[in-house]
């Protein structure tokens, strides 16, 4: 072993630690060289199924699917050493069945090596989490606005608008705390209802679009670096990459039809052999 002082892994036990404490610091990423950038920056990479729609360009996250998932989490897990990674399961790769939850969740383990799977929780899926941590996966529930059910809802709708959906949500959020999640994402809700959830659950929460109350928070990278011309009211946008990538590709460009690319630098001048 080398005097060296090696960089661990964060565990779920540092995860747990965050409830109530500083709040966790936790961004997406699908690809090895924005993993890289985060590692160090970050407490949780999460590799979202948003993939389908930031990388992929699908409308929703619907079609997305297990091997995308894992292609994406292996490129993750290579270029990070000390985040904690979690993978999201993909719509239809768990609802059917506990045991069916068991063989995704665990091909995904096995084939990325990451630390922990993502599941979006309605109450019924309590069992599935239970199932799933008995068995050695550590679950971070999702619950409020359930992107994979948009189809059900009708769009991406905030959650607890009622007395009834706020009831629903914090039974799916407490049922899934019960069941042994290690932390949840609490998305698309009002502050009261983040801070009632937050109250009630052992685990930490990771709030995107739920107020400052929850004990981390989370938004898709993309998002807040401004890829995109649209963005939710609950991104702040810390960079206009939109618009420097679109200045720097005008500028080649015209390089390019002006013939000032390549210039001198950037051309070989190779002596010639014997
Ligand atoms: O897929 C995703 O990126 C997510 C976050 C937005 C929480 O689930």
């Amino acid at each position: 072993m080398s005097a060296q002082v090696q960089s661990r892994r964060k565990t779920v036990r540092d995860i747990a630690a965050a409830k109530g404490a500083t709040p966790l610091v936790c961004l997406t990423a699908y690809t090895a060289p924005v993993a890289e950038l985060l590692d160090e920056r970050c407490d949780v990479i999460l590799v979202g199924d948003s993939v389908g729609m930031v990388i992929h360009g699908l409308p929703t996250t619907v079609g997305v699917t297990l091997e995308m998932m894992i292609l994406h989490g292996q490129a993750v897990m290579r270029a990070s050493k000390q985040a904690f990674v979690v993978v999201d399961m993909p719509f239809g790769s768990y609802e059917a069945s506990v045991e069916q939850a068991f063989m995704n969740a665990s091909r995904i383990m096995k084939e990325t090596g990451c630390q922990a799977v993502k599941i979006e929780a309605g109450e019924y899926a309590a069992a599935t989490v239970r199932y799933l941590v008995e068995r050695g996966i550590p679950v971070m529930a999702h619950v409020g606005l359930r992107p994979q059910a948009t189809n059900v809802d009708g769009g991406f709708k905030a959650k607890g608008r009622t007395d009834a959906e706020r009831d629903r949500v914090i039974a799916e959020a407490v049922a899934a705390d019960q069941a042994g999640c290690f932390a949840m994402v609490i998305e698309g809700v009002a502050e009261d209802l983040a801070a009632d959830i937050t109250a009630r659950v052992r685990c930490p929460t990771v709030g995107i679009g739920a107020s400052v109350t929850c004990d981390g928070q989370i938004l898709v990278t993309d998002d807040l670096l401004g890829m995109f011309a649209w963005t939710p009211k609950f991104v702040r946008r810390y960079a206009d990459l939109r618009a420097e990538i679109g200045k720097a590709v005008d500028g080649y460009a015209s390089d390019v039809r002006a013939r000032r690319f390549p210039g001198e630098k950037e051309t070989y001048t190779l002596k010639k052999g014997p």
